[in-house]
């Protein structure tokens, strides 16, 4: 991502040459040159799975210039920023308050200013901004840093029938959807730590839906999931309120045979009495 900021800064100092050349003389178009080439400054963001590696790399420096420093300052919430330097002319690295060992140069700062963090936690959400010094300038590329945590996904269904699909601590909050659709009810819990549970829960009244599919969606991943539908006993298609109908007229008319039969019974052996 950030090469693609690198390379949007590339293309204004390029434009900025152009016009440059086009309107004014060389000895002009020098001066011009170095006072466009000097700062430049960027800021990406960058999103990491929490429990990977993530390699921050500071702003390339040109052919011409000599570096001076680097220095890395990182930002984290709750926490005093810090800072991690290296001097090239007497090849030392300082560290002013960083107490986090998981956050390093990547390997010889001499060799590779880039910053590691390794794993990537919860707690290295924040601002990292990569500082060159040359001899030929500053140079800056800053990161905001966002760390993903992938939700657990389950589903499953309750004593009362209804269907419940829960992605459970995602960082951020997943989405969630379901094939076919039905009368759901969602809620998001925050669970303090940025992670965020998300429970959707449904109930289908088209008796035809046999089978239920919940899809979470993430910057993680994406998951599926599916489930059938258990409604009782279906005899010959037919759902079981419309069985219940069904076998509650049989037996109404079960009912009034049997009294008619007992009546016609009874007055036979009246009349044989008789
Ligand atoms: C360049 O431009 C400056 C002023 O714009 C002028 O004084 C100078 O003579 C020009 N030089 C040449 C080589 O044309
Ligand atoms: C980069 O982000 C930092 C921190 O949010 C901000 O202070 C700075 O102005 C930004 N720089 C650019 C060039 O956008
Ligand atoms: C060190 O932490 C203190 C207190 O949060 C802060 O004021 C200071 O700027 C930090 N120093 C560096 C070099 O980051
Ligand atoms: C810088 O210091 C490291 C050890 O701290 C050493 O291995 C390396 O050779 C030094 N580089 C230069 C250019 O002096
Ligand atoms: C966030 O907090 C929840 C609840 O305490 C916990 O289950 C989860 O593992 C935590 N996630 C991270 C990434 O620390
Ligand atoms: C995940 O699903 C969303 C929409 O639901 C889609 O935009 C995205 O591209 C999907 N991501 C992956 C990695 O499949």
């Amino acid at each position: 991502m950030h090469t693609l900021g690198r390379m949007s800064a590339l293309r204004v100092l390029i434009s900025i040459n152009i016009m440059v050349s086009a309107s004014t003389n060389s000895s002009l178009m020098d001066r011009q040159q170095r006072s466009f080439i000097l700062p430049v400054e960027a800021n990406t963001s960058l999103s990491k799975p929490v429990d990977t590696k993530a390699v921050l790399s500071c702003p390339p420096i040109t052919q011409k210039a000599v570096l001076v420093t680097i220095r890395w300052e990182i930002i984290l919430r709750d926490k005093p920023s810090c800072t991690r330097a290296y001097r090239r002319d007497t090849n030392e690295t300082r560290a002013i308050n960083c107490s986090d060992k998981t956050i390093s140069w990547d390997s010889r700062p001499d060799r590779n200013p880039a910053l590691q963090i390794d794993p990537v936690a919860i707690t290295h959400d924040g601002y990292y901004r990569c500082e060159v010094v040359t001899t030929h300038g500053h140079f800056y590329h800053g990161y905001h840093l966002k760390v993903l945590v992938p939700p657990e996904v389950t589903l499953f269904q309750l004593e009362n029938g209804a269907i419940v699909c829960r992605a459970a601590a995602g960082k951020p909050a997943a989405q969630i959807s379901w094939t076919p659709g039905g009368d759901c009810h969602t809620v998001e819990e925050p669970l303090g730590n940025d992670t965020v549970t998300v429970q959707s829960s449904c109930r289908w009244e088209d008796h035809r839906v046999s089978k239920v599919s919940c899809s979470v969606s993430h910057l993680t991943g994406n998951t599926s999931l599916s489930i059938a539908l258990n409604q009782g006993v279906i005899v010959l298609g037919f759902p079981p309120s419309t069985l219940l109908i069904i076998l509650y007229v049989k037996f109404s008319l079960f009912l009034v045979i049997l009294i008619i039969v007992g009546f016609i019974y009874f007055q036979r052996i009246k009349d044989c009495r008789a």
